[in-house]
């Protein structure tokens, strides 16, 4: 892959595909939590610097029906101006004639941010044509977009077949590190998974098992892993074609599940939260976090790792009753000597408000990306910019 480091950038315009998907305050405009827009600042700034027109692209949710007032992305702009100290104009789409003028009126070190990419059905397409249209805005392009690198679409993949594509800083971060993870981690690693869809967390736990010490399952991922155990999970979510994968992973030693857990019939109702031991979660109860002793012992084996690695919340934890878990184990990370990296949009915002992010060694902005990253999967936004072929000729 071609570092943006190396690029002779002055005076060109460079289209940076930045992932701006950031999760905004009930009011639908204050921005919630900045950490995507802050760990992309590093290579706007260098594009000022070095005297580049820097035109950045991003998508912002999923609209469905074209373009949706709720979800421009002029409010990412007016902060990115805050950040950068400098105006950046909101164009009003992201192709079209009116971008193109403002485009070739910009100024060395100006900075533009498209209208929402996915605004137009050719970006999650990956049509051809469509990332024509953008690439006319560019005479280079920058991927700096790790979150939305395991997206074949039309600004991460079919993009590159149009103009020279370098990698930002960002990604580069965010490759270098989880790499790592892959090839050298340091022993004993642990993994901690939690959240729902444990479709997205299989590939991550099959393919970390052979190298991890243990694997702590919490969340309503856990759930599934209970009833392929044989417990009663009483009305809890579970995702029952997923119990035979569940089964030949439970195969393992290396496997942790909760031994105890907080049930309720009505998580919002006035119901008595119960304090149960995973034997005797009754019928109509709900498992919505992990218990004490389950904290206690996961925390033991977070402090005695070299490595963790964390993506998803134990429990419920956007009500406070059910965030005890996840809010101890976020601790029990901060706390922890190891080597730790975290991932998710939710579990990201978490540490924030608890201000612990400054005690975490990194934090990545993929929270699906680094899944199927760390999955093994092939994600299309880095085989866009050559990184399988070149591991594949190192080899
Ligand atoms: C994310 O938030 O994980 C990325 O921005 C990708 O968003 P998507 O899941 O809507 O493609």
């Amino acid at each position: 892959m071609l570092s943006l480091i190396k690029q002779p950038v002055t005076g060109k315009r460079v289209l940076v595909r930045a992932d701006f998907n950031v999760s905004f305050e009930s009011d639908g405009k204050t921005i919630a939590d900045d950490f995507r827009i802050r760990a992309a600042l590093p290579t706007i700034q260098w594009l000022c610097d070095q005297g580049a027109k820097v035109v950045l692209m991003s998508h912002l949710g999923r609209p469905i029906g074209g373009k949706e007032e709720q979800k421009t992305l002029e409010p990412i702009a007016k902060y990115l101006a805050k950040c950068l100290k400098k105006p950046v104009l909101c164009a009003s789409d992201c192709v079209g004639s009116d971008v193109e003028d403002d485009v070739l009126a910009m100024q060395n070190g100006d900075v533009i941010m498209l209208e929402n990419l996915r605004f137009h059905k050719g970006e999650t397409e990956n049509d051809p044509i469509f990332a024509k249209k953008l690439a006319r805005l560019g005479e280079a392009y920058v991927n700096d977009a790790f979150g939305v690198s395991h997206r074949a679409h039309a600004s991460v993949s079919a993009i590159t077949k149009f103009l020279p594509a370098y990698t930002g800083f960002l990604l580069e971060k965010e490759l270098e590190t989880l790499s790592g993870v892959l090839t050298k981690p340091k022993k004993p690693l642990v993994l901690v998974i939690g959240g729902a869809k444990i479709e997205t967390k299989l590939p991550i736990i099959k393919n970390l098992l052979p190298q991890a010490s243990k694997v702590l399952v919490g969340g309503a991922v856990a759930n599934t892993f209970f009833a392929a155990k044989g417990l009663g999970v009483g009305a809890s979510k579970i995702e029952t074609e997923f119990i035979p994968h569940a089964k030949r992973i439970l195969k393992s030693s290396r496997i942790v599940l909760p031994s105890d857990v907080l049930a309720t019939p009505n998580p919002l109702g006035r119901a008595r939260i119960k304090f149960r031991s995973v034997r005797t979660v009754r019928d109509g109860e709900m498992i919505l976090d992990i218990g004490p002793k389950t904290t206690e012992q996961f925390a033991q084996i977070i402090t005695k790792a070299a490595t963790v690695v964390w993506n998803g919340p134990m429990g419920l934890f956007e009500i406070p009753a059910f965030a005890h878990g996840t809010i101890d184990l976020a601790r029990a990370i901060g706390a922890a000597d190891g080597f730790s990296i975290v991932g998710g949009g939710e579990t990201v915002t978490l540490l924030r408000k608890l201000k612990l992010e400054s005690k975490i060694t990194y934090i990545s902005t993929g929270g699906g990306a680094m899944l199927e990253f760390l999955g093994g999967k092939k994600l299309p936004g880095l085989e866009a910019l050559g990184y399988y072929r070149k591991a594949r000729s190192r080899k």
